[in-house]
């Protein structure tokens, strides 16, 4: 009898535990909710390639590409498993993409969006509008600590290899089916190199990741994005009109 109450009570704290965990981890809430406030960076975004990279997986789409790398040019991949969690957001998880969701709601998980980098956003995105209330009234910024307790992501170059570093082979250690097609192997052009991505953002460069904005450092501490400082050097001033939630 006591056996079984100790077998009861560890499951109900491995259930509890989990719930908490789920909790901390947060849900998909797709770009639609960022980029209410951070217009400048959704606006750049939009013009990059990871935003459009439900397009790529449409039949007759880079053609070139998919014959160098044995893919069918004329077979449609919107649908593929194998291939829509790197060119959607959250795919199979809470409030991410989902192959039978209404067109409304799809257009705003397709393509590699904030999320992808940032985390998923349904816990910090509500400390980000705390905190940059509290900021304006009392100039006083928040841990960052939060920020990362709530699920937001500060290392970015794991964030990046989920995706680009993922195949057989790879130098990244945490490799698993399904792998992408486009490997060094297939061309040189696809060793990917995080550095050289980051910061060559804008017009006339290959343009992976949206040009960079300002910060007010409503967020303040541990943990630092490597690049960061390097990169709000030279940022540039974010559009009029930012904090208004898209709801
Ligand atoms: C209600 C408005 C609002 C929403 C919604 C929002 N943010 Fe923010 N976010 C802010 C404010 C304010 C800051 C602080 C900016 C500053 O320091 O100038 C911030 C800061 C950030 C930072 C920098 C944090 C740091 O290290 O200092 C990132 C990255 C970011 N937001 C991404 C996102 C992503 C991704 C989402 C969607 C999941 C999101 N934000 C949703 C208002 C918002
Ligand atoms: C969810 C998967 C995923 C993540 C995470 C991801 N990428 Fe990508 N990335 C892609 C896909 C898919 C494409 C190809 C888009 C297309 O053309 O269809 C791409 C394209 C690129 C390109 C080529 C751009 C061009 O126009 O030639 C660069 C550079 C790049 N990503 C850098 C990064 C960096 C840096 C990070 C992390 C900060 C990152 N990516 C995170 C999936 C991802
Ligand atoms: C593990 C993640 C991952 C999976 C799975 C994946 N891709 Fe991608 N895909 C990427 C990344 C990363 C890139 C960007 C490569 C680069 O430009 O360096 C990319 C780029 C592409 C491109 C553009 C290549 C170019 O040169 O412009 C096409 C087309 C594409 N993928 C199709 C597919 C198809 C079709 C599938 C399924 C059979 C698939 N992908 C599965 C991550 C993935
Ligand atoms: C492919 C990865 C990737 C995607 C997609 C992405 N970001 Fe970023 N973001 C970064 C990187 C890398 C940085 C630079 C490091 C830093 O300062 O945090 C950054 C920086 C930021 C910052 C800090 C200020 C700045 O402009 O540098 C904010 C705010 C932000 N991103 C919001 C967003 C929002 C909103 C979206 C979606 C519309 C988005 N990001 C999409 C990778 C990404």
């Amino acid at each position: 009898m006591k056996k079984l109450l100790l077998l009861v009570f560890i499951l109900a704290a491995i259930v509890f535990a989990s719930t908490v965990f789920a909790e901390e981890k947060g849900s998909y809430v797709s770009y639609k909710k960022c980029g209410g406030c951070h217009i400048s960076q959704r606006d750049s975004w939009l013009d990059t390639s990871h935003a459009k990279a439900m397009d790529s997986l449409k039949p007759k789409a880079k053609t070139n590409e998919k014959k160098k790398a044995k893919l069918d040019p004329n077979k449609d991949y919107t649908n593929d498993k194998d291939c829509i969690g790197c060119h959607t957001t959250g795919y199979g998880e809470k409030g991410g993409y989902k192959a039978d969701m209404p067109e409304k709601k799809a257009k705003f998980l397709q393509g590699v969006s904030c999320e992808m980098c940032h985390g998923a956003g349904s816990l910090f995105r509500k400390k980000h509008k705390e905190a940059g209330a509290n900021f304006k009234k009392t100039k006083e910024a928040t841990p960052r600590k939060e920020l990362a307790d709530a699920g937001q992501v500060f290392d970015y170059e794991e964030a990046c290899a989920g995706c680009h570093l993922n195949y057989k082979g790879s130098p990244w250690k945490g490799a698993k089916e399904p792998y992408t097609p486009f490997t060094p192997s297939v061309d040189a052009k696809y060793k990917f190199d995080f550095e050289k991505a980051v910061k060559e953002t804008g017009k006339g460069k290959a343009k992976a990741i949206h040009e960079h904005f300002k910060l007010r450092d409503v967020f303040k501490g541990e943990p630092m994005p490597k690049i960061r400082a390097e990169i709000q050097k030279t940022a540039k001033e974010p559009k009029a009109g930012e904090e208004k939630e898209e709801e």
